[in-house]
């Protein structure tokens, strides 16, 4: 198989806003304890932080994390997780159908994520909480001192306010499973006044209404255009959320992210509609906050056990692949997307892997994600792909290869990622005909003689990159050879 890339400076999509690179952390298993959260584990901080945790999330250059749900939000009280710890309360947590101790609440994470050197995307329980609630929350959370709930944050060891600016209008409205689901008009109406509270009280958040679960809804997109049309004034972004799996066809799976791309514009037209209709100059973003792979099917609630080892998904190279593809459609689409974050970050449906007690682990889909984060940073150029073409049982024919370019211009460097989702090994021409000579940095490559390979802590490092050294001279056009079923990172200066 054979495919040639041209770039060139001038055709720019948009710039990378860095909270793309986002994830998540719910309530849910043992995603906070014993996963971020562990009192007693021999590297915990004297917070009950796991350090061993904290340096993979910084090595995963994971830039924003959503908490504290996902469906969990929905039913979730925000005042049972402040205050002393020994008087919180134990409830019932019925999206998950667990024991929530509290021990874990907005102060803690707050301090997790200055220490992961991360920033928080909170979300506020429109299901059975009210406008006045999500309000209180922005007060105790962002407003100095002087008013009730600032003082109880300051009396509680706060002196400084978090300043959390990035605000999810609820979760999954659209969804029957969600608890105290709304109609289409019931949110939109409900998310425009909460929102209205929210901004009076800091003027300065981004609101991210609620869109469809997905695209295979009943309701999409028409939820969306009705939302939209309540909350187009008060919204900066409208949520897309979209899980993958593998249904036994492994060349349809690895082309997901071209449902993913469909997905995107999809939602982008529906909004531009609404900005038509509504008559307004402002253009809604687009925040992809959760998506990944996801064997749904697998899911077996365990009630009521405190943090139990729920959608504790192990991912194999093929589903590395996959992530990887989808990491490419979300940067080519950058002049919408400007938040997203993989669902999720630890032990439920994620990247990094605990042991109660014990080790830690990269999952194989933490390698695309870091690299991604790490490099893919600048400007996004429209790559221009010829070559061969494939079609799937799910896709029309598509070219084998999917890149995303990002050139950094500080750095003067050029990043190309590029996903050979061909069972044949790939011959690629290059050609950066604008960019003068460049040198070939690097090549880092995701692949293996087994799609169904997984890591685990007997052998933790049997999926993980591996790295070529170019020797190829100074140069405006490179031939690169990519593996069967690969991943790749080129970097050029
Ligand atoms: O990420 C797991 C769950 O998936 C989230 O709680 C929910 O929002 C979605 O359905």
């Amino acid at each position: 198989a054979k495919a040639t890339i041209i770039v060139d400076k001038d055709y720019r999509i948009a710039s990378v806003d860095k909270n793309i690179y986002g994830s998540f952390i719910e309530h849910l298993g043992r995603a906070v304890y014993s996963g971020i959260y562990e009192p007693g584990h021999p590297n915990a901080d004297e917070q009950g932080f796991r350090t061993d945790v904290l340096e993979l999330v910084q090595e995963l250059g994971v830039k924003i994390v959503r908490y504290p749900g996902g469906n969990f939000v929905s039913g979730y009280n925000w005042v049972d997780g402040i205050g002393p710890k020994d008087q919180r309360k134990r409830r019932l947590e019925l999206s998950w159908k667990s024991i929530e101790t509290n021990e874990f609440g907005i102060d803690e994470f707050v301090d997790w994520c200055r220490k992961a050197q991360t920033e928080v995307m909170a979300a506020v329980n429109l299901g059975t909480g009210t406008p006045q609630e999500a309000g209180n929350l922005v007060e105790y959370c962002n407003h100095p001192s002087g008013s009730y709930w600032s003082d109880l944050r300051i009396k509680y060891g706060h002196q400084k306010p978090h300043n959390i600016k990035v605000w999810c209008l609820g979760n999954e409205m659209d969804g029957p499973w969600q608890i105290c689901h709304l109609e289409a008009d019931d949110y939109g109406k409900k998310a425009r006044e909460t929102a209205k509270i929210m901004k009076w009280i800091d003027p300065d958040l981004k609101l991210v209404v609620a869109g469809s679960s997905g695209p295979g809804m009943p309701t999409f997109p028409e939820w969306d255009r009705t939302v939209l049309e309540y909350t187009y004034e008060q919204a900066d972004f409208i949520s897309l959320h979209r899980y993958y799996e593998n249904l036994g066809d492994n060349d349809d799976f690895l082309a997901s992210y071209i449902d993913m791309d469909r997905f995107i514009r999809s939602v982008a037209a529906t909004a531009d509609y609404v900005k038509a209709k509504v008559r307004s100059k402002k253009t809604m973003m687009l925040s992809f906050d959760e998506w990944n792979v996801w064997y749904m099917k697998q899911v077996k609630l365990q009630p009521w056990e405190q943090a139990p080892a729920i959608l504790e998904d192990r991912y194999s190279l093929l589903d590395a692949l996959v992530v990887g593809g989808m990491l490419i459609t979300l940067i080519n689409n950058a002049d919408r997307v400007q938040m997203a974050a993989l669902a999720q970050l630890v032990n439920v449906i994620a990247p990094i892997f605990t042991e109660k007690g014990g080790r830690v682990l990269r999952q194989t889909t933490f390698y695309p994600f870091a690299m991604a984060a790490h490099y893919g940073m600048g400007t996004v150029l429209h790559p221009l792909i010829r070559g061969d073409q494939q079609g799937t049982k799910s896709y029309d024919a598509a070219p084998l290869v999917h890149s995303a370019t990002v050139y950094n211009e500080e750095k003067a460097e050029l990043t190309v990622f590029v996903l050979n989702r061909s069972k044949e090994p790939l011959h690629l021409d290059l050609d950066f005909r604008s960019f003068g000579k460049l040198s070939f940095l690097e090549h880092q490559i995701l692949d293996g003689p087994d799609l169904n390979a997984c890591n685990d802590f007997e052998h933790p490092d049997r999926v993980k990159p591996r790295q070529v050294t170019p020797k190829d001279a100074a140069a405006s056009s490179f031939a690169v050879h990519l593996s069967a079923y690969s991943w790749n990172m080129l970097r050029f200066r």
